[in-house]
């Protein structure tokens, strides 16, 4: 009986290994996926719905996210924002965390994108929680071939459209899967000759309300701007597909359109035939993987950079490495690791975009002497308009990017340019001293330029803030000057530098938020001059010829530049595209200076702090907390941030088939308009 039982557990087993690879790929859902370029969302949330919560990681990610938050200057302005930002921007994050930490989730997946957007209901593009793991905040991203725009007719009626330009685009682009599209569609109808097509339903609903779905859903900064595909100027000319036609998590299968398309001669409804399948791409940074076991060994666990270091216990160079998944989501090019110059920048789940514009539609003159990685100079066919696209803040190294800017403005300054458009469509912001030099150089040497060319601001005051700053002072660290806590680092509201055993934040300033206790830092001066390059000593352009364009989406170090050229210079502003019932933002997110949470990990560390009970934990998985970390205050009202006072812009340009996506045709009508 024994030596039988053997033979048959024997046979089982040797059964079993035969069929190991077949088994794998049948119960395995990542298995499927693995290796894999393009998947369908279908099978993507198979693999990632497979794995239970673990209430260890749980509680850390949770303890981390709570514990920066303390860091993060605006959690009690964001229960519930002044006018007109109420509507978009009412989350308490505390109450919100308490209810994620005692809720049941049917997988870890569940729970990730319960706490994603949560985070992304503050509408703040800075306050934003990101987790690698979860393939759609970076592995993968889901496309449809065909971006919407809001095309503007002759009469002036408004419309939803599938870009003129989205076949050109989408071949370019995804060659490689075009024929699955093409293939979803009836043999009569090219995916090309929905090129310019009005959409009039989406799900047999009106085409907005599809958009605004998925406008809520990405999140990312205070949505008073548009959410159509748009042109940036990145390294090179690049196209954003837009939040319909890419999405970062895989939230739908397909979509179905109602569309009429160009060049019928009578209205023609189409049905059913235009279910487009969302097809999800594997990013070039993407770590393989094969199986479930080794997706969340490449994927999900800490790396270099997810945690902060003591910079006292490191040898050599004493800067803490910048995590890759900070600067994959940051929306401008990585900037150098050892770089010290303070920004203020987006975080987003989706990369920055390297789509490419058409060839047709961008700029066909040279670049102009001065350009540099995110910053092009045009002359307009008028030889009066110069031009400067400048897609980010931080498009090169530091110095390059200020000496470009200066030595761009004044060669079209010499070359008869008497008027200056600056595009800063999709600009995410970048580095905050480079937005003071280019308001700057541009205005000339004024009280609104010299010494401060930025916003006075304020940083969070908690307790175990003030007790990093102490540290640094009583054991004297940091003589490299590495840590924002640093008082050698900031001056105060008189621009006079603090003492280096000046406790900057005490007393602190104790303030009632929304009916809570908050407190915050005195008031801090300018950090950025004198500058190198020297500023002219002479405004460039007249603030009266200057005009600021961009898609609404312009932030962090970008919306420094463009409301102190608004709103103390009395530049113009312009936004493409919006909905005309809507009046139009020039900008969102503000804030005043970003951070994340491995920096804050590294203050904490190198101050010796790490044991203290208000110090986050290291975080186990490949996640980004991203916060604010100080807060510029406001022109209009110097009382109250900047963040939460209005930002209109002059003028809503609607957009026309002439004109979309082509920014020569943009900057034409807006000195049409305005110059
Ligand atoms: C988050 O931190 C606050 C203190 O700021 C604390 O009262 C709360 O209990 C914490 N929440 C969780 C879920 O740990
Ligand atoms: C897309 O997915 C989201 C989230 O699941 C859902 O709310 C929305 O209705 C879907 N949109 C369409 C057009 O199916
Ligand atoms: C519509 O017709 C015009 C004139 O024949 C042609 O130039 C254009 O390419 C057509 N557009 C589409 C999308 O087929
Ligand atoms: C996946 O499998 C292939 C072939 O078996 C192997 O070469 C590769 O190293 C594996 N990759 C991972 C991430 O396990
Ligand atoms: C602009 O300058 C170019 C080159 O010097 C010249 O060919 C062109 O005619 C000028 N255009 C106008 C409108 O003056
Ligand atoms: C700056 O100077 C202008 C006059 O040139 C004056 O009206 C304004 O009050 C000054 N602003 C500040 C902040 O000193
Ligand atoms: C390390 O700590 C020592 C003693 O506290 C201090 O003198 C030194 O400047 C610190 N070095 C760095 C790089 O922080
Ligand atoms: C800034 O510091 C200087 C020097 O200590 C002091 O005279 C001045 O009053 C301070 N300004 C503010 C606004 O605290
Ligand atoms: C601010 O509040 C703290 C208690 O949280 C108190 O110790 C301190 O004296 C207050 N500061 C001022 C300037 O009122
Ligand atoms: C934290 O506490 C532990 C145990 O009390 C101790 O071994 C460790 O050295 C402490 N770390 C720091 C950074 O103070």
């Amino acid at each position: 009986m024994a030596r039988l039982a053997f033979t048959a557990l024997f046979a089982f087993f040797s059964l079993g290994r035969v069929s190991t690879e077949v088994a794998r790929q049948a119960t395995d859902p990542c298995a499927k996926i693995g290796g894999q370029k393009w998947v369908s969302p279908q099978d993507l949330r198979a693999c990632y719905t497979s794995f239970p919560v673990d209430p260890a990681v749980k509680e850390n990610i949770i303890q981390v996210i709570n514990k920066t938050l303390a860091f993060h200057t605006s959690v009690s302005y964001e229960v519930s924002a002044p006018e007109p930002f109420t509507p978009f921007v009412h989350e308490d994050l505390i109450a919100d965390l308490a209810r994620i930490s005692s809720s049941q989730y049917a997988s870890d997946y569940d729970l990730h994108v319960d706490l994603s957007r949560t985070l992304k209901r503050l509408n703040d593009g800075h306050c934003v929680w990101i987790n690698s793991c979860y393939f759609q905040d970076s592995l993968f991203q889901s496309f449809l071939p065909i971006p919407l725009v809001l095309l503007t007719d002759s009469g002036g009626s408004q419309n939803v459209h599938i870009a003129p330009e989205a076949f050109a685009v989408a071949s370019a682009e995804f060659a490689d899967e075009l024929q699955v599209w093409q293939s979803a569609l009836p043999p009569a109808i090219t995916l090309e000759s929905l090129n310019g097509a009005r959409v009039l339903s989406i799900a047999g609903q009106d085409p907005f309300a599809a958009i605004d779905a998925n406008a809520l859903i990405t999140g990312s900064f205070q949505p008073l701007g548009t959410r159509q595909n748009s042109y940036q100027f990145g390294a090179g000319w690049t196209y954003i597909m837009g939040d319909f036609a890419q999405q970062n998590r895989p939230n739908n299968d397909s979509a179905l359109l109602t569309v009429q398309r160009v060049n019928e001669s009578h209205p023609e409804t189409i049905q059913e035939y235009s279910k487009l399948p969302y097809r999800a791409r594997i990013s070039a940074a993407a770590v393989s993987f094969n199986d479930s076991a080794s997706y969340r060994a490449n994927n999900c666990l800490a790396i270099s950079g997810t945690n902060g270091i003591d910079l006292n216990e490191t040898s050599s160079a004493n800067t803490a490495p910048v995590s890759n998944t900070v600067l994959k989501f940051q929306q401008q090019p990585p900037i150098k690791s050892n770089n010290k110059h303070r920004v203020n920048v987006m975080l987003d789940t989706k990369p920055l975009s390297d789509v490419a514009l058409p060839p047709t539609l961008a700029p066909s003159s040279p670049a102009l002497p001065g350009s540099f990685g995110s910053g092009n100079f045009y002359m307009q066919p008028d030889n009066i308009t110069g031009v400067l696209a400048l897609g980010s803040f931080a498009g090169d190294d530091f110095d390059t990017t200020l000496n470009g800017l200066l030595q761009g403005l004044v060669n079209l300054k010499s070359l008869g340019a008497t008027q200056l458009i600056v595009d800063v469509s999709n600009n995410g912001g970048g580095f905050i001293c480079v937005a003071e030099f280019l308001h700057r150089i541009i205005v000339g040497p004024k009280n609104t330029t010299v010494p401060q060319a930025g916003l006075y601001t304020e940083a969070r005051d908690g307790m175990l803030a003030r007790l990093i700053v102490q540290q640094i002072i009583d054991q004297t660290l940091d003589p490299e000057q590495d840590l924002l806590y640093n008082p050698r680092n900031w001056n105060n509201a008189s621009n006079v530098a603090f003492a280096s055993d000046e406790n900057w934040l005490l007393p602190p300033v104790n303030v009632t938020i929304n009916g809570r206790a908050d407190a915050f830092s005195q008031r801090l001066g300018q950090e950025c001059q004198p500058f190198t390059p020297a500023p002219p000593s002479e405004a460039l352009f007249p603030t009266s010829k200057v005009v600021i364009v961009s898609n609404g989406r312009c932030a962090s170090s970008c919306s420094l530049f463009s409301i102190t050229m608004a709103k103390e210079e009395g530049v113009k502003t312009v936004v493409l595209g919006g909905k005309n019932d809507v009046q139009q933002a020039y900008c969102g997110t503000v804030g005043g200076q970003s951070t994340d949470f491995s920096t804050i990990d590294t203050e904490i560390k190198t101050a010796k702090l790490k044991n203290n009970s208000l110090a986050p934990p290291d975080l186990l998985v490949n996640g980004v907390q991203g916060i604010t970390w100080r807060l510029g205050f406001g022109i209009d009202d110097p009382t109250q941030p900047e963040e939460w006072q209005p930002h209109l812009a002059n003028l809503n340009l609607p957009l026309t088939p002439d004109i979309v996506n082509n920014p020569v045709a943009v900057w034409t009508r807006i000195t049409e308009e305005l110059l």
